[in-house]
This record gives structure tokens, sequence and C-alpha cells, in this order.
């Protein structure tokens, strides 16, 4: 089952009351929605996910709370497309990054390199791309610039080199072939850390599903949809995804650095947004759930 990761935080943080209307970005198994419904008994809940099964699931969880909510099966990066056909301005919405537990989980998802499956790791199961394609079809070059960007592997030229002779003889067919590529591929030390296929397969999810792309624009477009008083709280799993949501934050809510000694600041020039919080889980709940070990949530505010 999938354990939501900063659940009371993130909760606390999406300031609900009887009427507000909330997005959650990404469904999953409604453990977050199903808390954001209890509370929002005369609002509304947009709920998003690409993710079919997890939809099947999560229905049937919000469907006992209540029906005032909505399932959008597609990618969050229809967030403005979808959002304003339905509804003008909301009081606050959540993405909890990443994949689900069950998603990991389930061996022919092809996200895990602990579970033997083919080489697949999308996360909407109807889409041309996939792992198979990423490790067999792209060039030296390119596959080195994903581990390096995506990944941050600093052994990506000796695995892709590995990749590429590997895949001379007979296609590379499952996480676990691969996974033992990336570690005959690295020094004997690297192994010893932690799994050397991590990194790894973290960086060909990102390219499968286009991750930090749609993640930057869709939370771009998060901002513009909310009221003002409204929230946006994103809950991130790795470094890269936290870097553009703290730059993204950044830009709308600092006074530019040229403005910033000038005694009043220009109505033009003043922030729209203010951040709210950063925080990480506690060490119960890291001890509890070790998948939250590397989460952080940050979460800002529209006061204009
Ligand atoms: C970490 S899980 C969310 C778990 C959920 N908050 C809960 O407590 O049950 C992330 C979910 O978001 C979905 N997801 C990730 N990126 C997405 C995207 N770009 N568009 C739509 N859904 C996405 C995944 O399919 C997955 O079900």
């Amino acid at each position: 089952m999938h354990e939501s990761v900063l659940l009371t935080e993130s909760i606390e943080y999406l300031n609900l009351n009887s009427k507000s209307i909330i997005v959650d970005c990404t469904l999953g198994y409604a453990g977050h929605s199903s808390c954001i419904l209890r509370q929002i008994k005369h609002g509304f809940l947009y709920a998003f996910d690409q993710d079919k099964e997890a939809i099947k699931e999560a229905d049937k969880k919000l469907k006992t709370i209540g029906s005032n909510y909505e399932i959008i099966n597609t990618n969050f990066v229809n967030l403005k497309k979808e959002l304003t056909k339905r509804v003008d301005k909301v009081d606050g919405i959540l993405f909890d990054l990443g994949v689900s537990s069950p998603q990991l989980d389930q061996a022919n998802r092809g996200f895990s390199f602990h579970k033997d499956a083919p080489l697949d790791m999308r996360m909407d199961q109807s889409q041309k791309l996939t792992a198979y394609k990423v490790v067999n079809d792209y060039s030296k070059e390119t596959l080195i610039k994903i581990l390096k960007e995506y990944g941050e592997e600093k052994y990506a030229t000796r695995i892709v080199e590995g990749i590429i002779k590997a895949r001379q003889n007979k296609n590379i067919e499952t996480t676990l072939q691969l996974a033992e590529i990336i570690k005959q591929s690295v020094p004997e030390k690297y192994r010893r850390q932690t799994h050397p296929a991590r990194k790894t397969f973290q960086a060909i999810r990102i390219e499968v599903n286009d991750e930090l792309n749609v993640f930057k624009k869709a939370l771009k477009d998060a901002l513009d949809l909310i009221k003002v008083g409204g929230r946006v709280c994103v809950i991130t799993f790795h470094s890269l995804e936290d870097r553009i949501c703290k730059q993204v934050f950044n830009e709308v809510s600092l006074v530019p650095k040229e403005l910033q000694n000038l005694p009043v600041i220009p109505d033009e020039y003043k922030p729209k947004y203010k951040v709210i919080a950063n925080i990480k889980p506690t060490n119960k709940e890291i001890e509890k759930n070790n998948r939250s070990r590397s989460a952080r949530l940050r979460v800002i505010e529209r006061s204009l």
C-alpha cells in the first residue's frame, strides 16, 4: 500500500475550509485526497492522475467519503487547460511528485531495479516512449547527458559505455539485466554504497515521463490558478525537482535584486506571492516510512 508522505503537514498548509475548491495534481491512491475531501463538505476536489490503475483504486476510496469530486485522467501538464474549462480560480493546489509505492512494487511497471520486469517506467501506460526505447535506441551522447542531468550520476560515461557494449550483442530487455550492466560498469567501492543503479533508473524514469519539464510548466500554471489567499503545496523527492520548485517560488516571491534597496518598492514590482513553508519530514516519519527520507514540502501563498 502507499503510505502518504508529509500528510498532516501538507493538509494543514492547504488551509482548508468546508467550501474550499482544491486540486490534487497527483491523486495516486488518494491518501491526501481522502483527507481533503473529508474537510471540504461543501467545496469541490479536482484530482489529476495519468495512471488508470491508481485512479480505479482512488475512486473506490473517494466514493465512500463524498461525491463532490472529479477525477481527471490526464497528465498534470494539462492542468490549466482542463481547469479553466471547469472553474475560474481555486483555493489550493497540491503536488506530491514521483511514483507511488504500488507503482514501484508492481514488478511489471518496470520502475524497480530490485524486481525483474520489461523495461517500461511509463506512468501513463498509453504513451509511446518506454524505458526500453531509451536504453536500446538513444545515442551514447544523449544517454550520457540524461544520466548526468537527470541522475547526477558521476559514472555516467562508464555506465553508458557498458550499456552500448551490451546492446551491441542483443537488446537489453529487463530491469535486472540493466541493473547488472550498471553494477558491472562502476567501481567496486561504488557498489557498496547505495544501489549503483538508483541514479540511472531515476534518470531514465525522468526522461520517459519528461518529469522535470512537465512539473515546471504545471507549477507555473498552478500559481496563476490560485485565488488571493490560496496556496500551492509541493512535496518533492529529489534535489532536481526541489531545485525547480525553489527557483519558481523565488522568481515570484522575491523583489528583483536591483530594486531591493529602494525605500519604496513600486507596486508593479511588489511580489504577488509569499513563501510560507519549507519543511522536511520528522525523524519519526522517516523511521516509519523510509520513502519519506528525501522528501521536502514547500508552500507558497498568493498575496496580491
Ligand atoms: C507519490 S504518488 C501520490 C500519492 C498520493 N498523494 C497519496 O497519498 O496516495 C504520485 C502520483 O502522481 C501521479 N503522477 C506523477 N506525475 C504525474 C503527471 N505528470 N501527471 C499526472 N499524474 C502524475 C503518479 O501516477 C502517482 O500516482
